[in-house]
This record gives structure tokens, sequence and C-alpha cells, in this order.
């Protein structure tokens, strides 16, 4: 599915998130911060946005991004073929790094894609070095408030249309709206961090409470 949508997908969520997608980036990044001379992992990198705003951001930094879509990587490639990001084809599943080896690990809009978010989340901590720091991004379930019909609305009708104008691939977009409403609110999310080792679990909603920031450490 994502090596479909690879060449309409920024275009897809610039329009779909009212142009807001790349503000959470750049939290993201604040909130991963400078990982020195170190190296940090932008995993399910997609285009590659996260990854280079890290290499923006951080001059020194070494910035790996990893994801399992050839397809992806290759915009990702086009997209920013005048940094100095490695891009490497990974599965979040099973990576393919050593024990320890970033000082932080960010990704945008994974875990929802997964089977298993805590066994994703036990092998980030394990390439993670100690005091190491993992950022998410994510779509959480809109909460059931006075806004809740006008975010199902969108949600159900406007963001598979968009797909369907945008992408000509309504499926993929109504597989997003989906795997939001089944994925994790976002202190279930929390928790699921908590259990796979990380320490200083915190998280920031933004877009009406429909995006998710999350954060933790290895200690
Ligand atoms: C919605 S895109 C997000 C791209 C980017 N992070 C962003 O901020 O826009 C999700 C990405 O996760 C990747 N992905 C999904 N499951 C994965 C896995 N198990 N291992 C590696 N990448 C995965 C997909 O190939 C896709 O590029």
């Amino acid at each position: 599915m994502f090596d479909a949508i690879a060449g309409r997908y920024d275009l897809m969520n610039r329009v779909m998130t009212l142009g807001q997608d790349q503000q959470w980036r750049k939290f993201v990044v604040r909130t991963a911060g400078d990982p020195g001379q170190g190296c940090t992992l932008d995993l399910a990198t997609g285009t590659g946005d996260i990854a280079a705003l890290m290499s923006d951001t951080y001059a020194n930094a070494r910035v790996v991004g990893g994801d399992f879509s050839l397809n992806m990587l290759n915009e990702a490639k086009k997209r920013f073929a005048d940094t100095d990001i490695l891009w490497h084809a990974c599965d979040a599943n099973c990576l393919p790094f050593a024990d320890g080896s970033f000082a932080s690990v960010t990704f945008g809009y994974l875990l929802r894609n997964v089977d298993d978010a805590g066994k994703v989340l036990r092998e980030v901590h394990r390439v993670l070095k100690p005091g190491g720091k993992i950022v998410c991004l994510d779509t959480t379930p809109p909460e059931k408030n006075v806004l809740y019909p006008l975010v199902r609305f969108y949600f159900r009708f406007g963001i598979p249309v968009m797909g369907k104008l945008l992408a000509d691939d309504a499926a993929a977009y109504a597989y997003l709206t989906g795997s939001t409403m089944d994925f994790y609110n976002a202190a279930a999310l929390a928790e699921v961090f908590a259990g796979a080792g990380f320490t200083h679990v915190g998280y920031k909603k933004f877009m009406l409470g429909t995006i998710g920031v999350h954060w933790g450490e290895k200690s």
C-alpha cells in the first residue's frame, strides 16, 4: 500500500492536515533534541521529512532514515539528494542495527500500521543507547466531545474522498481512518511505551486531539 501511494504521499499530507503536518514533525525533532555527533534513526521515514528536519536542525548529527517501502525510500532519496542522510531498507519489527546504536529514534505514523506496537517499541529500546530518546508521532482516535461528529465525518468521508481525488487511492485513505479509530488512545499508548521499558513517558495532542506525539527515554 505504501509503495503505491509514495508519489502522491506528500501532497495528501499537506492537504489533509491543512498544512500543519510539518509543524508536528518539527515538534518531534525538538523533543528528540540534539544527538550531538551521535546517530539518530528516523524509522518509517517514508518520503524522509522527519529525517531531513533532523539533518537541517542538528548539523553534526548522523541521520539514518529507515523504511521497508522501497518506493518511499526512493522518493526520500530524490527529495533530499543534497543531504548526507543514509537511507536504509529495514523492518521495524527486526531492526538490522546493533544494541545501543542510536542517541535517538523518531518515527511518524508507524505504530498504527504494525501488528504488535509493544514488539516494535522493545526493538527500538534495544537499538537506543542508555539515556537515548524515542519520539513518536501518530494519529489518535478522536475524543468523544462536542466536536466528535464533525471530526468523525472528516475521517470517515473527507479523508477517503480526498484520497480518491488527489492520490487516486480511496482505499489507502479509508485504511488511515479505520486504523486510527482502532488504535490506542493517547493514554493507553503511553502505557505501551512504559511496558516496553521506557521511562519519563509523556505526550501532547494536536489538531483537535486527533494527532499525538509521545516520547520516552531508555534509562
Ligand atoms: C504514513 S507513512 C509515514 C512516513 C513519514 N514518517 C511521515 O512522517 O510522513 C508510514 C511509513 O511507515 C512505513 N512502515 C510501515 N510499517 C513498517 C515496518 N514494519 N517497518 C518499516 N517501515 C514501515 C511505510 O512503508 C510508510 O513509509
